[in-house]
Parts: structure tokens; sequence; C-alpha cells
């Protein structure tokens, strides 16, 4: 069966208090309605119409993709208005409704909702809820058959009883679709052209309204206002966690944990309080990641370790490569394996070669760096002129005596050493010392100057 999917997402979101478009505001770094996107590619459609409204050029701007088509729906005059608007582009034997303010709808779900609808059934996505107030009420007959929804504004004190809400998800025979929409009407409690009044329509039709739950009422939940958003955001990472728990990790704590991207895992890892991982994250088995780090799209190989407060943009680890606590690796910083980086060390396009260490507090950019090679304390690559960048490449074996200023471009042999508080603007060849400072001179007999009376 060929599936057509429409988004709906012009609403404002007045709640937000927000310049941005509600669908925009993010879970889990990514925009809800991104999520809903993303959520609906799993369903291979044939396609994905996007109805937008408040907002239209910023959600089309950030959300723009071959894959999918954005119909505008000027004025807000209804969800039953908001699909009719996308109907001149569907052709699909099945019509699914989603909505870009409702980001955690599982995938799984929603092809439990697909396998109900044939050209004579119609499938509809409800939840239990604690508190109903506000939803579209499931009404059945004494038999459990589905007549109609009622929206909450309308519903009689009876109806009001019912704590079967509507999602408003649901999925219908994409030919029967422009009838149904063509017949709505607005003369309601709202003064809106309501999808819901299908149901009743397909029932009146001969239709069966065939129902699937929701596994909890955070998975169809819509975020109206930042307290909405925060609860949404707080499941996401729950679910994410138990993801992660599932698959090997222990987390010592689920609650202080956060991920905004992918992240694959392997057995056995175990991560700290107040991780953040961004991006696409690859974590292999025995890795451990301390309290308080950053990590983005990175690769931790085996048995790598992240002490506290590390900061990972763009960096690979080696099998057995430690950094931290307080190491900041940004783009292009592979370590080696086994290789070491200590505590405020800074590194940006450079290699550290297996077993390689920098210990502490130093600027390692745009560098290449020997196996075994040991970086002193307070070593600088002095990568930038001002203009442009250039290259430190070193040999393996190489020693840096602390407080080195290495001024690129510039090349030290393997087995090259360079004397303590040097500056090497010079090439160092292989098993060579460079001495790069003033020499000292003492000075005998030489008399402190004494304060003025
Ligand atoms: C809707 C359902 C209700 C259900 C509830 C679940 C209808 C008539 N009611 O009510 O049964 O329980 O969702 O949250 O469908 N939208 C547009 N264009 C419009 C109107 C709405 O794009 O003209 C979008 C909104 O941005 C929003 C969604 O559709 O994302 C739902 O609209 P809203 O007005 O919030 O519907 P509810 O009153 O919540
Ligand atoms: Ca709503």
């Amino acid at each position: 069966m060929s599936l057509d999917i429409v988004i709906l997402a012009a609403g404002q979101g007045t709640r937000m208090r927000s310049a941005l478009p509600k669908v925009l505001h993010p879970v889990a770094g990514k925009s809800m309605l991104g999520h809903v996107i993303d959520t609906a590619r799993q369903l291979q459609p044939q396609s994905i119409q996007v109805v937008i409204g408040h907002g239209a050029e910023t959600v089309r701007e950030r959300l723009s993709a071959d894959d999918l088509s954005f119909v505008v729906q000027a004025e807000q005059l209804g969800t039953g208005h908001a699909v009719a608007q996308a109907l001149p582009q569907l052709s699909a034997d099945t019509v699914l409704i989603l909505y870009g303010d409702v980001p955690l709808i599982e995938v799984e779900t929603l092809q439990r909702l697909l396998h109900q609808v044939n050209a004579e059934q119609l499938g509809l996505l409800t939840v239990q809820l604690a508190d109903p107030t506000g939803y579209g009420r499931i009404v059945r007959d004494a038999a459990g058959t589905v007549q109609e929804i009622v929206e909450h504004k309308d519903a009689s004190a009876a109806v009001r009883a019912i704590r079967e809400g509507n999602t408003g998800i649901l999925a219908v025979p994409g030919k029967r679709l422009a009838d149904w929409l063509g017949r709505l009407s607005n003369s309601n409690a709202q003064g809106e052209y309501y999808l819901t009044d299908v149901i009743g329509m397909a029932v009146a039709d001969g239709l069966v309204v065939a129902t699937e739950q929701a596994s909890d009422e955070m998975e169809v939940l819509g975020a109206n206002d930042r307290i909405q958003l925060a609860q949404l955001e707080r499941h996401y990472q729950y679910r994410a966690g138990r993801r992660l728990m599932a698959q090997g990790v222990t987390l010592i704590d689920p609650a202080r944990f956060d991920q905004r991207g992918e992240v694959s895992v392997g057995r056995d890892v175990l991560i700290d309080i107040n991780v953040i991982l961004e991006g696409r994250v690859v974590i292999e088995d025995n890795v451990e990641i301390g309290p308080n780090c950053v990590i983005r799209n990175s690769t931790l190989r085996q048995g790598a370790v992240v002490k506290a407060n590390s900061h990972l943009d763009g960096a690979e680890l080696g099998q057995g490569a430690d950094c931290g606590p307080f190491a900041r690796l940004r783009p292009g910083s592979v370590l080696g394996a086994k290789a070491h980086v200590g505590n405020f060390v800074e590194m940006k396009n450079a290699v550290l070669g297996a077993g390689a260490k920098a210990g502490h507090l130093s600027y390692l950019g745009d560098a290449e760096i020997g196996a075994r090679t040991n970086i002193g304390a307070g070593t600088i690559t002095c990568n930038y002129d001002g203009a442009n960048k250039f290259k430190t490449v070193m040999g393996e074996d190489v020693f840096i005596g602390s407080n080195s200023s290495l001024v690129a471009p510039l090349n030290l042999g393997a087995g090259a050493t360079t004397g303590a508080g040097s500056t090497i603007t010079q090439d160092v060849p292989a098993d060579t010392l460079a001495v790069g400072r003033a020499k000292q001179r003492n000075i005998e007999g030489w008399q402190r100057p004494t304060k003025k009376k």
C-alpha cells in the first residue's frame, strides 16, 4: 500500500512566547518538526507534505530537503482545513496525519496504526489520559465501536467524562479523503474546520474505525509551552538512556545524561554524571567517560578514557588512549593507541602518534606528532602568523622540553630534543638537541635595589 504523510505545522504557538516558530523549538538538539520528519522518513512514504503557516519561510529554510514538500496554509482555519491544503499533492492509498509539535511519536506505533488501514477501514491513534481536558474524546457505542470524536469545547458533561482522548494522529484511505474534507463545516464551538469530524463521516459511510493505543501519554504529547517542551526533553532523554543501558552501558545516573544526536555504543561502557553526547558519537567497548564531559561528533575506540570536564568535538581517541581531566580536543584531533593528553591541553587538527604524550598545559594545532613523542608542559605550536596557518611535523621519539614555542612551519626529525624554554624557528635534524634560548649568565656580587627614603 502506498503512503502519503501530511505533517501539520502551521500553528503559531503563542504560549512559547518566542520569535522562533513553535515547531522549530528543539528537543534533544533537534527541532520538534525535524524529529517528526525523521520518523516519517522511516515509513518510506511516497511523499511527505509539511503544512506551514506561521513563520513559514523560516521553517522552510531550516528544514528544506529533496524529499519534503511544503504547503502553505495562509490562515489557520482548523486541522481539517490544514490537511485540505495538501490534498492536490496526495495520491497514495493511505494518508497518515502527523503533527510538527508532537515529536516523540515512535515509528513502531505508526506501523501498528498503518496496519489497520484499508479501503474500508480507518486507523485512529488514541490515548488513555489521566486528565483529558482539552482533548477530543473518542465516543464509542455500547459494543465499543467508535462513533465519532467530539472536541472538548463541544462536549457535554457525559462526553467530557470519557478518558480516551484523540491524539490527532490518524491514517485514512486516500480515496475518501477529498470527499470528507470537502464536506466539513465550521459550525462548532471554535468556528474551525475540524479534521476530527472525518471520523463521524467515515462511520456514516459504513467504514470501520479501528483504533491503536499510544504506548504512553508522553509519546503523543504536543508542546504548547516551554514547560511541556522540557517534559518532552526529559522523556526523550529517559528513553535514550534506557536504550543505551539495554546495549551494555552503565549510566551512573540516567537523569543526568543527555544525548543530542546519534550514538552507537559497545559493551561495558561507563558514563559518569552530566555527560552530553552530541551529533554522531561512536563509543566502543570498555570506554570510560568521566563526569561533566561534552562529546560531539567523536569516536572513542576500545578502552579509551575521557576524564572529567573534557570537551571533545570532532576528535578520535585510539584504543586505550586517554585525555583529561580538562582536555579540549577540537576538530581533527586524533590520539593514536595509548596516546595520552592531560589537563589543560588544547588540540586542533593535530595527530598524536601511538603512545605519544602531552601531559599538561599545551596548544597543539596543525601538527603531526610521531609515536612515543613526549610534549613537555607549556609547549605551544605557533601555527598562525595572523594571516596563514602552518604545520609542525615531529618524528617518533621526539622530546620537547617544557615551555617550548615551536614556530611553524617546522620539521623535527625522529629522536630530536628541544631544550626547555626554547623558541624553535628552524628545522631540527633527527637525534639532535636544539636549544633556542638566551644563555644564562650568573652575576656575582650583584646587589638588589633598596627602597629610596
Ligand atoms: C486537536 C484535535 C483533538 C486532539 C488534540 C490532540 C482537532 C479538531 N482536534 O485539537 O481532537 O485531542 O489535537 O492534541 O483536530 N494546525 C494547523 N493548522 C490549523 C490548525 C491547527 O497546522 O489550521 C496544527 C497546529 O499547529 C497543531 C495541530 O495542528 O500542531 C493541532 O491543532 P490544535 O489547534 O492545537 O488542535 P487541538 O485543539 O489541540
Ligand atoms: Ca493542541
